[in-house]
């Protein structure tokens, strides 16, 4: 199998293709981007380097070198700005970015490809692949992993529970997430958090974020975010039909459409074969609802929908 990463010079493509390379599921990894001497250095450095592992070939390449690819992960963006304290501040300018990969992608997809999309706000350009480029829906896939992530991780924190043993989720919009407490649970039994707990793993939250921002690195999680595109691409490739969450267009789905929202998602070799209903509360639905429509509205300040 073959994969296009577009935005291959910048944190995220650069990791992804690192992480994708090493775990051999592909052929060949093509690397594009508008700063050709960067992929260029990465194509060398990680074809040497990943050669004791794996024969994975990284190319420079171009839009006429994706056709026979499978994956396309597109992670292109403008520049990282720490000042920004929201995922949509770059709505516009990351749009016309997205607009213009979708003209030069057309006529180069091969039928059945997976496109995954990491730029944020990811909801917003999961809608747009899906309108502009004519792809099935189940084969858009908008990369929100760490949300639930970092659900887990403040969980594990305040009350010991081991991470691997938690199961929970987030739906929504990425970085503004529904966190679903009351289907958590531990080993297969209900996780019961006091209301006091709730609001410790919200506030940790919007302060890890903080936090990060303040940092002022220039950097994206790239590590945290291609360990699980990853995971993403091998759940589509071995067919494992494993829950993830992700991006996907809504088609009437919780009354929801017009729209992609994160959801707890089945992979298989259909992509995003299932949305599972995880028996929503009526408060968690008004979340929802609410998040749709902040949704569509930055959709209708690009045009996105009428
Ligand atoms: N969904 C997530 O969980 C998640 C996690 C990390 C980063 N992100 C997002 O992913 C995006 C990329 O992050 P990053 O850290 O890699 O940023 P980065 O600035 O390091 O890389 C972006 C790359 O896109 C390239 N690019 C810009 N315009 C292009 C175009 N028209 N065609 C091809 N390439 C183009 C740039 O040259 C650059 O190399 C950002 O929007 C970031 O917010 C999302």
């Amino acid at each position: 199998m073959k994969m296009a990463i577009i935005g291959a010079a910048g944190g995220l493509g650069s990791t992804t293709a690192f992480c994708v390379g090493q775990s051999g599921l592909m052929e060949e990894i093509k690397m594009i981007d508008i700063k050709k001497n960067v992929v260029e250095t990465h194509v060398m450095d990680l074809y040497q380097g990943l050669l004791d592992d794996t024969h994975t070939r990284f190319t420079m390449a171009d839009y006429e070198d994706v056709d026979d690819c499978d994956f396309i992960v597109i992670t292109a963006s403008v520049p990282y700005n720490p000042a920004v304290t929201d995922r949509s501040a770059n709505l516009k300018l990351n749009y016309d970015i997205v607009a213009s990969i979708c003209e030069n992608l057309k006529g180069h997809i091969k039928p059945g490809a997976y496109l995954i999309t990491g730029t944020n706000p990811i909801e917003i350009y999961t809608y747009a692949y899906y309108k502009l480029l004519g792809l099935e829906k189940s084969h858009v896939i908008g990369f929100c992993t760490p949300d639930l992530i970092r659900m887990k991780w403040a969980i594990e924190e305040i009350t010991g529970i081991p991470y691997a043993s938690i199961d929970a989720w987030c739906l929504g919009e990425h970085g503004k997430a529904v966190r679903l407490y009351d289907q958590a649970t531990v080993d297969g039994k209900p996780l019961v958090l006091t209301e006091e707990q709730k609001a410790t793993v919200e506030k940790m939250n919007v302060e890890w974020f903080a936090h990060w921002q303040s940092c002022k690195s220039g950097r994206t999680t790239t590590w945290t975010s291609s360990v699980h595109i990853t995971k993403l691409v091998k759940a589509i490739v071995s067919d494992s039909k494993e829950k993830y969450p992700a991006a996907t267009v809504l088609e009437g789905e919780f009354g929801l459409c017009n729209v992609a929202m994160d959801m707890i998602c089945i992979f298989g070799k259909n992509g995003i074969e299932e949305i599972v209903d995880p028996g929503l509360t009526e408060a968690q639905k008004e979340d929802l609802r609410v998040t749709a429509e902040r949704l569509m509205n930055m959709e209708r300040q690009i045009g996105l929908l009428g």
